[in-house]
């Protein structure tokens, strides 16, 4: 097989790359590991910025999304039992983000990446990238009980933070930054109307919690809980007398309670790789930097990483020339810190953490007091939450 670009990874960052590759007339495969089942059924992510649902509109695959998306114009922020609404239509130039989960966008993605007739090749196993550092980079892998080779001008790493693109450079090559935090995040999916319109990110002596949601009917709740925690030592009565506790306020507000249909712990890092490149081999997401979520970032991330790879190769294709394709790690890297700065930042702000003191827990207090009550720093919050600009 021969292609231009091959696709490691059907993500949402290898599934937006191949849509505006082909809006560009650049031909490319995609090899994902797992069923279009799993990809399509998959619990992640939930929250688009301004950008991300611009660019599903721009690409044709925004039906569902505006029918069935849910446009927030802002966040409350609540500690010591009160509220504090971030506006995000008056503080960030009218802008909102959206509630749409992340495997309601591979759906969409997929359906038009089929409709294109160029492949998915799914359930592809023990790929290997070869050749990096030549003109005629190739990939070999298992599909259907075939060993297959396909050739290719550039190799795409869209394959996640546990997949083997990024394994594959020489230590030598990359620098990684990395700081893994002492908690997680316990989250379940409930059939429970949200208590509350908009999100709502809890600060309290007991640890952080999160209300999200769905749809109208379904709530998704966060609450911090230890790195490993053990899901076996949380009943439903104890996650709902958890909930309960961390989101209590003196107006009385109740959260809804409802059946629990689904529950994970995920733990909690920041990672950058630079440089995002070696030879023909270019990462892209979570393959390259993973954030904490708190900052709802990391598919939006990997969403901004593709759109310049995309520019880079459309470059190259259309005028022979790899100006672009030479600064696509810099130009990535620029944003990636200063939303690993944010997501850092509302971690930080929002979480106990094991080794808090007594001057910790005032100093988080007084800066939600800030940002809540000045209109520069809840400013600052309302632009990089919304996205910042492209
Ligand atoms: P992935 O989505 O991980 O896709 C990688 C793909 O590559 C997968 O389909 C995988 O099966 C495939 N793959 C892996 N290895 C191989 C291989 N060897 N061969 C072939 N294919 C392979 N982000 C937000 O923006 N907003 C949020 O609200 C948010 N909330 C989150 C909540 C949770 C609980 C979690 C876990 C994450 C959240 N994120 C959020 C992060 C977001 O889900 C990821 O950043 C996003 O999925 C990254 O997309 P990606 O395409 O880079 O990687
Ligand atoms: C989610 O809806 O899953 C979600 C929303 C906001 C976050 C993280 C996760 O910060």
């Amino acid at each position: 097989m021969r292609t231009q670009v091959a696709i490691i990874g059907a993500g949402p960052a290898g599934l937006f790359l191949s849509l505006l590759l082909e809006r560009l007339g650049v031909e490319s495969v995609i090899l994902e590991l797992h069923t279009r089942k799993h990809i399509e059924e998959r619990v992640r992510a939930g929250l688009l910025e301004f950008n991300t649902v611009q660019l599903m509109h721009e690409l044709g695959v925004g039906d569902r999304l505006r029918r069935q998306g849910l446009e927030h114009g802002g966040i409350e922020l609540r500690f010591n039992r009160h509220g504090h609404r971030i506006d995000f239509r008056d503080l960030a130039a009218g802008k909102c983000v959206t509630i749409y989960a992340q495997h309601e966008v591979i759906k969409d993605l997929v359906r038009a990446r089929l409709a294109t007739n160029h492949p998915i090749l799914f359930e592809t196993t023990e790929v290997l990238v070869h050749a990096l550092d030549s003109t005629a980079p190739y990939v070999t892998f298992q599909n259907g009980g075939v060993s297959e080779r396909l050739d290719c001008d550039f190799i795409a790493g869209c394959d996640g933070f546990h997949g083997v693109t990024r394994a594959v450079i020489p230590a030598g090559a990359l620098t990684v930054y990395e700081r893994e935090y002492p908690f997680g995040w316990l989250g379940i999916l409930a059939q429970a109307p949200p208590a509350s319109k908009e999100l709502v990110y809890v600060h309290h002596d007991r640890g952080f919690a999160l209300l999200s949601m769905r749809s109208p009917e379904i709530s998704r709740l966060y609450l911090q809980c230890a790195p490993g925690e053990d899901l076996a030592q949380w009943p439903d009565d104890r996650i709902w007398s958890e909930l309960h506790q961390r989101f209590a306020t003196d107006d009385g507000g109740q959260l809804t309670e409802g059946p629990i249909t689904q529950r994970t712990v995920t733990g909690m890092r920041s990672f950058v790789v630079e440089p995002m490149q070696f030879g023909r081999l270019f990462l892209a997401g979570d393959a390259a930097h993973i954030v904490p979520p708190t900052g709802a970032k990391g598919l939006n991330l990997a969403v901004a990483d593709v759109r310049v790879l995309a520019e880079a190769l459309g470059a190259f294709y259309a005028r022979g020339s790899s100006d672009l394709l030479g600064q696509y790690s810099a130009t990535c890297v620029r944003r990636v810190w200063k939303v690993q700065r944010f997501s850092w930042w509302m971690t930080q702000l929002l979480h106990r953490f094991p080794d808090d003191n007594p001057f910790d827990h005032r100093r988080q207090l007084a800066e939600l007091d800030y940002v809540t009550s000045s209109r520069a720093a809840s400013q600052s919050l309302a632009e990089n939450y919304v996205g910042l600009p492209v």
